[in-house]
This record gives C-alpha cells, sequence and structure tokens, in this order.
C-alpha cells in the first residue's frame, strides 16, 4: 500500500499502522477507558441526514470562512496536537507547511516538537497557541509572553485535560516521553526498522515549548501523569479571566461540553469556544461533540465563534457540523494518520482530498458558500 492508494480516512489509518511502531500507531489511534466517545464521535455524524437542494446554479464554490478574526481558505483546520516528530521526522513542519498550502490554520501544541517561533517564521498563514495551564503560574504568564512576542493571533487554551484521561493502550504498551517500554513494546520498535533510522538520524527529540521550564532529562512520563503531575488542577474561571485580560486578543477554550461552559466564557471575554472532547481521549461515557453542538451554537452562537472538532473523518461530516452552526471544524487524526504514512505529501494529500470532497459535497448540496449551509438541510433521525 502507497500514498496514491490512500482514498480516505481509513486507508491514511492503515498505511500509518505499517509504517509506526505499535506504541505510537496506538497512542494516536486510542482513546479513554472503553473508547465509547471515541467510537461515538463519528457515529454521532449518522444520527442526522443531509437534505440537498438542486438547480442552484454552483459553478463556483467558496470554501472559505472567517473564524478567531482569520481567515481561511477551507473551513476545516489542523488542530494542534501533541508529539509530532515521533509520527514523522518532519512533525509540526510538514503539517504547518501542507496548511499553509491550503491557507488553513495549524496549531501548535504546547507539547509540540518544534517551536512556535520557527513554526511562525516558516509561515505565512495565522498563527495559533494551543496551551495548558501549568501548575507553575510562572510558566504560563512566560509562554503567553513568548507567544505575543512569536506573532501568535489565537490563543487557544485546553479546559478538559485538567487530569489525565485513562489510555489503556498506552498502558499496555509502556508508551512514554522520552521512551520507556515494555518487553512487548520493545519488540514492535525492532519491527519497524525504518522509522528507527529516522529516529536516530534526525535532530533529537525535544519539546522546545515546555524544555526552559520542565527538566524532560530525566526519567520518563506517560502522557496521563504528565496531565496530572504537571497541570493545575485547581484552574478555574477566575484564573482564565485572568489570563484572557492578560492576552488581550482572540483567546478560545478547547474542549467547551456544556451550555453553562460557554455562556462563561463569554462573560470572561473569550472570543471563542471549541466543542470537543478531545477525541474521545479524555472523560470516555462524555456525549459526543457532535450531538452538543447544536445547544451550544444556541447559547452563544450570536456572541462569540463556536468550534467543533472530534470525529472528522469525511467532507459530509464537516457539512454537518457547519450547518449546525459551527464556524470552522478542527482535524486530529484525519491529517495525524497522513503525516504519519508519508509526512508532508501525506498531510497534503490528505488535505486536498478533503477540499475535493467539500467541494463536490457543497455542489451536490446546492450550496456555493459555507453561509449558505442552515439547519434547514439536516433531518435528525428520531
Ligand atoms: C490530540 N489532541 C490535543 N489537543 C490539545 O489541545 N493539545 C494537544 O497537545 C493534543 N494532542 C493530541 C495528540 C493526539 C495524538 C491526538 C489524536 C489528539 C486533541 C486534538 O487537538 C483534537 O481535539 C482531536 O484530535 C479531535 O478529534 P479527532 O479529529 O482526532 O477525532
Ligand atoms: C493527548 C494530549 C497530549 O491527547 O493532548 O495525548
Amino acid at each position: 500500500m502507497r500514498l496514491k492508494d490512500c482514498h480516505n480516512f481509513h486507508d491514511f489509518r492503515l498505511l500509518a499502522r505499517k509504517r509506526l511502531p505499535g506504541p505510537i500507531f496506538n497512542y494516536i489511534d486510542g482513546g479513554s477507558d472503553d473508547e465509547t466517545t471515541y467510537r461515538r464521535n463519528t457515529a454521532a455524524f449518522d444520527t442526522c441526514d443531509l437534505i440537498p437542494n438542486v438547480l442552484t446554479g454552483v459553478k463556483d464554490v467558496d470554501l472559505s470562512v472567517t473564524v478567531m478574526g482569520q481567515k481561511l481558505a477551507l473551513p476545516i483546520y489542523c488542530s494542534p496536537t501533541a508529539l509530532q516528530r515521533l509520527f514523522h521526522h518532519d512533525g509540526e513542519r510538514a503539517v504547518a507547511n501542507a496548511a499553509e498550502k491550503y491557507g488553513t490554520l495549524f496549531g501548535v501544541s504546547s507539547l509540540g516538537t518544534v517551536s512556535m517561533e520557527e513554526i511562525a517564521k516558516q509561515t505565512t498563514t495565522p498563527q495559533v497557541y494551543q496551551f495548558y495551564f501549568h501548575k507553575d503560574r510562572e510558566l504560563n504568564r512566560a509562554m503567553m509572553q513568548r507567544a505575543k512576542e512569536a506573532g501568535v493571533q489565537v490563543m487557544m487554551l485546553t479546559v478538559d485535560s485538567i487530569t489525565g484521561g485513562n489510555r489503556e493502550r498506552d498502558l499496555r504498551t509502556g508508551f512514554s516521553i522520552p521512551f520507556r517500554l515494555t518487553f512487548s513494546g520493545m519488540l514492535q520498535f525492532i519491527m519497524k526498522p525504518m522509522w528507527g533510522i529516522n529516529y536516530v538520524t534526525h535532530e533529537k527529540f525535544r519539546l522546545p515549548q515546555l524544555e526552559k521550564h520542565i527538566d524532560m532529562g530525566s526519567g520518563a512520563t506517560s502522557i496521563g501523569d504528565y496531565f496530572t503531575n504537571m497541570l493545575d488542577p485547581s484552574m478555574d474561571w477566575d484564573d482564565v479571566e485572568e489570563m484572557v485580560k492578560f492576552w488581550d486578543g482572540e483567546f478560545c477554550l478547547k474542549g467547551i461540553m456544556s451550555r453553562e461552559d460557554a455562556r462563561k466564557a463569554v462573560e470572561i471575554g473569550c472570543t471563542g469556544v471549541i466543542v470537543s472532547n478531545h477525541g474521545g481521549r479524555q472523560l470516555d461515557g462524555s456525549r459526543s461533540s457532535f450531538d452538543q453542538l447544536a445547544e451550544i451554537v444556541d447559547e452563544v452562537g450570536d456572541e462569540i465563534d463556536v468550534i467543533f472538532d472530534s470525529g472528522v473523518q469525511r467532507g459530509t461530516h464537516v457539512l454537518k457540523a457547519l450547518s449546525l452552526g459551527a464556524k470552522a471544524v478542527g482535524i486530529g487524526r484525519m491529517y495525524l494518520y497522513p503525516l504519519a504514512a508519508a509526512g508532508q505529501p501525506g498531510v497534503e494529500r490528505a488535505l486536498g482530498l478533503m477540499k475535493a470532497e467539500l467541494e463536490r459535497d457543497m455542489k451536490l448540496m446546492g450550496k456555493t458558500s459555507i453561509d449558505q449551509l442552515t439547519r434547514e438541510n439536516l433531518r435528525f433521525r428520531s
């Protein structure tokens, strides 16, 4: 199987599985506990159906949207994710370049493996920085200052990871940063020697957003332990309000699932919320983010930007979320498998396929611009 044989999410996933050592593939592929929410995220799109209009003249389709003050050529963006240089040696560089080529956003994670400064220099598309609230308040301020200086336009604070989700696949494989593996995990690395060769012949693995503040050198930590030990479980609305004031610009909360919280986000001055359950990686058993989208749009959609992620695998999933009122849609695994499968050409192919799919689906829906999508285009099955 090669890149040109990949036509959809599942194809990219299979190719990624072939290329990656098991522990790394499972880190991307997994969710928390029984992975119920993870499965539900995608299944939820099938609870409603699209209703097309015809004969509307659809020669030219404009897929652009404006979200968090940024104009994007596509209604999708690459949601920030951690540790990308483990998935492919070019990591964030590959994703940022591919996103730029398609005129869309790519968010750098605080657990990213390329610095926000480098990505800002490398690309002309808007810069988003995804931030975790650490126990070390100095670190939090320093990080925001640094992001300002790097020219970041949008601050995205992830609020659904106050403690680590229970990723049982990672417990079994021993996946951690830097690596500490169980014996069977180790065997899986030996079975994928190309990954190992690339890993050791490229620059050393780093966490440039955090390395000045946190000593990651000694001992290995699991992602769950990192959240639990480093992040501040006492973070509350007052803390975030202070951050929003300090930032004084576009600020969104990632991981809002309830209407009350969306309302509070407006009250403390946020300019956006991302309805997300972290791709089913945190609270298992929580509702799918698609199922929660409509009520959050109804609550705050006229005041701030409601953005959506979790479970997207198809252009029609994107159109359904936009029809409910999302301003833009984030993808995670949808670009991570292509990154792992083939680096930048992989992500470009995935975004290219998604763009073609969106254009085709818009035409079949009889729509020429994203703002023409409304709830009239959707019917929920009872
Ligand atoms: C993530 N996600 C994530 N979110 C975040 O705010 N900071 C991060 O560092 C990461 N890291 C991360 C790593 C991996 C491997 C995955 C799969 C996800 C969550 C991500 O931004 C997004 O919310 C979900 O991936 C969306 O779900 P789908 O599209 O993967 O189903
Ligand atoms: C994850 C993190 C790092 O989901 O957000 O693994």
